[in-house]
């Protein structure tokens, strides 16, 4: 097994420094095991020893904070980058074994050659890991399709926490033998067990796409677009994604090359990325029969059919909004899911709150509006500094110093208001740890503990996060 001590490698900081560059770990060791069984004699190792625990650790390309330890020296990650074999592909099961440590990219590049699609898709493609991605539930570009991480996987290899390794790599679709045990290991953050490979269920892929771009006047009337397309098309949407002005403005600002020249700086709108698979336009309900909807001026302002270079472009855009805000500086990201009923009311009742409260602040509102998620990004100071302002970096580093707390609670309180989860896709980790303790049912933290001690009584996984 390789081992790199604090101060031995350079590239340290790299595994214990969040993506976001929000949460700073002091590992007492990065440690990476070369299969499972290295896995389960470490983890066996930990257990025996007085006060050590572990932070599993993926591509640490997470927005929570799950993967990086605290700062007093007395845990070790484990990185799983090593066990990056795909054990096997069966193509007539559309299924695949792989370990932890693939990335996405490569998932998705070995799973072209058969033929077949791997659906998961977003921006930290070429780090994110599978056993990552199923330990946060990743969902992304192409959830609204084929729904989060969990909807496809068919089973787990996990190393539990006292070094016993279960064996569930099943590749069925069908299996009602009791407890649906690989659920209870997908989104728990590394806390149950160290998952070290999966099956997952593969599709045929769609071979080519239509992406329409079209601008909506404002969220309510993107959502009566989404459910008109929806009805239409009997749900055969490939993505429905949204981005507000500021959105991509806050691109322009800091990639002005990545916004294609259709999106003028023009008055308020709400842009969205509509894709369908073009068999569809051969169906029995070709596209050409949307265009009273398209052309509908009370909710669309704006529509155009992408050419492929188009199509890409906008992705670029859309996948650039993430990298864009962490240039300009820190925000306080949200990741919220609502009923897309009633995502209009919530963003007026807390726009119109923050305006009041925050008139230099703004909302850099974007995401995944078909699956109800929005990133919901607080930048304070987007729109101008105060006049008693010492400098952008320095305000803002203190306003989130400061407030980011009482932000993040003001939000979430919202969010339980109109029956939301403040988080969809992203996790709890150490960034929304406080608030799911303060916004969960007693009855429900009860009953996480309740599993998390019964697997793991010496609280050795990733002891930090979630609760
Ligand atoms: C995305 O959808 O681009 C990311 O999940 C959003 C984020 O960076 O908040
Ligand atoms: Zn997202």
């Amino acid at each position: 097994m390789l081992v790199a001590g604090v101060n031995e490698f350079s590239e340290i900081e790299h595994f214990a420094v969040d993506w976001r560059k929000k949460f700073y770990g002091k590992p007492l060791a990065v440690l990476f095991p070369k299969d499972v069984n290295e896995v389960s004699c470490l983890i066996t190792l930990v257990n025996r020893t007085e006060g050590l625990s572990i932070v599993p650790q993926g591509g640490n390309t997470g927005l929570a904070g799950g993967a990086t330890p605290n700062r007093e020296g007395n845990q070790l990650i484990v990185s799983l980058k090593r066990l990056n074999l795909v054990r096997a592909v069966d193509s007539l099961n559309k299924s695949l074994i792989a370990e932890a440590g693939c990335t996405l990219i490569e998932l998705q590049r070995v799973i072209a050659k058969s033929k077949l699609s791997f659906p998961l898709d977003f921006s930290s493609r070429n780090f994110a890991s599978l056993g990552g991605l199923l330990a946060t539930n990743a969902g992304g570009l192409s959830v609204l399709k084929y729904g989060t991480a969990k909807e496809f996987c068919l089973g787990l290899e996990v190393v539990l926490p006292d070094g016993e390794i279960w064996n569930g790599l099943k590749t069925l679709r069908k299996d009602n033998s009791g407890y649906s045990l690989k659920d209870l290991f997908i989104g728990s953050e590394g806390t149950l067990g160290v998952i070290t490979a999966a099956s997952m269920r593969l599709f045929s892929p769609v071979e080519e796409k239509i992406t329409y771009i079209v601008k909506t006047p404002n969220l309510a009337s993107a959502i009566e677009l989404f459910g008109q397309i929806c009805h239409r098309t009997q749900d055969n949407i490939l993505a429905f994604e949204f981005m507000e002005k500021d959105a991509i403005d806050l691109v322009r600002r800091h990639f002005p090359e990545r916004v294609p020249h259709f999106f003028k700086q023009d008055t308020n709108y709400v842009a969205c990325i509509v894709e369908f698979p073009a068999t569809y336009q051969r169906g029995d309900c070709d596209i050409n029969s949307l265009s009273d909807v398209f052309w509908n001026k009370r909710i669309c302002s704006y529509q155009k059919k992408c050419s492929d270079k188009e199509g890409k472009e906008v992705w670029y855009l859309r996948e650039s909004i993430t990298f864009a805000s962490a240039k300009d500086g820190p925000q306080v990201k949200n990741d919220i899911s609502l009923p897309i009923s009633k995502i209009p009311d919530f963003v007026k009742y807390i726009t119109r709150k923050f305006n009041q409260l925050y008139p230099h602040g703004a909302f850099i509102n974007f995401g995944h509006i078909g699956d109800g998620n929005l990133h919901f990004n607080f930048a304070p100071f987007f729109n101008k500094l105060p006049p008693e302002g010492k400098g952008k970096a320095a305000e803002i580093a203190d306003f989130i110093q400061n407030k980011e707390e009482s932000i993040r609670g003001l939000i979430n309180d919202a969010v339980v208001l109109y029956d939301g989860s403040i988080t969809a896709e992203h996790g709890i980790g150490r960034l929304r740890k406080s608030e799911n303790i303060r916004l969960k049912s007693d009855v429900e933290l009860e009953m996480m503990r309740r599993i998390k001690y019964s697997l793991d009584p010496r609280n050795i996984l990733n002891p930090e996060v979630l609760f």
